[in-house]
């Protein structure tokens, strides 16, 4: 199956991905819209994180855009043990932002889900994050209530 969008790609997150990914967790631009995350990064917890990743897939996103095809961001779907596993987001290179990346990449990870024949899937976003709020809502997925963190909650059934 290719994980394929027009300009956009999903690829497998790897080792050789971890410092990248760090990095781009570690800016306090991207990291505030994060509810479990109040600093940078450790490589530690880092990499105690990738090593225990369970019940979960993550992506690069790949942006075929200037000169060369770049890595600008991840998704992931975690609960995948259950009917509607959940999905996250982020673009790293943050001067990319509402140019579409998100919302083709987000597609992709729904697509991916469809193939695999899921019911659906679920979305976490703190209330104050109008891009992610607007962006799931444009994905498809409905507003279904509000968690004791003070994060909208997503569902979209396929
Ligand atoms: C949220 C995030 C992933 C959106 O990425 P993006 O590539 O800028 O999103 P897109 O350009 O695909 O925009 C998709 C939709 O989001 C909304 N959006 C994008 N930029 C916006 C802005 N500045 N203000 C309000 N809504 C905006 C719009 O509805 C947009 O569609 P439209 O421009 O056609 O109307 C990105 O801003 C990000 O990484 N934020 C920090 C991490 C984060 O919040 N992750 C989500 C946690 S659940």
């Amino acid at each position: 199956m290719e994980l394929i969008n027009d300009d956009v790609e999903l690829r497998e997150l790897q080792a050789t991905d971890l410092e990248l990914l760090m990095a781009w967790r570690s800016n306090p631009i991207l990291y505030e819209w994060f509810y479990d995350q109040a600093g940078p990064l450790h490589w530690e917890e880092h990499y105690n994180w990738w090593i225990n990743r369970r019940n979960r897939k993550d992506w690069i996103i790949v942006f075929n855009g200037e000169f060369k095809k770049r890595d600008v961001g991840s998704v992931n779907i975690s609960m995948l043990n259950s009917d509607y596993p959940e999905i996250g987001i982020f673009v790293g290179e943050i001067s990319l932002w509402g140019k579409g990346i998100a919302q083709k990449a987000l597609e992709i990870a729904i697509e991916y889900l469809k193939n695999e024949k899921y019911s659906g899937a679920t979305a976490r976003v703190m209330n104050e994050n109008i891009r992610s709020n607007n962006l799931f809502l444009k994905s498809g997925f409905n507003k279904v209530g509000m968690n004791e963190k003070g994060e909208e909650l997503y569902k979209l059934t396929f």
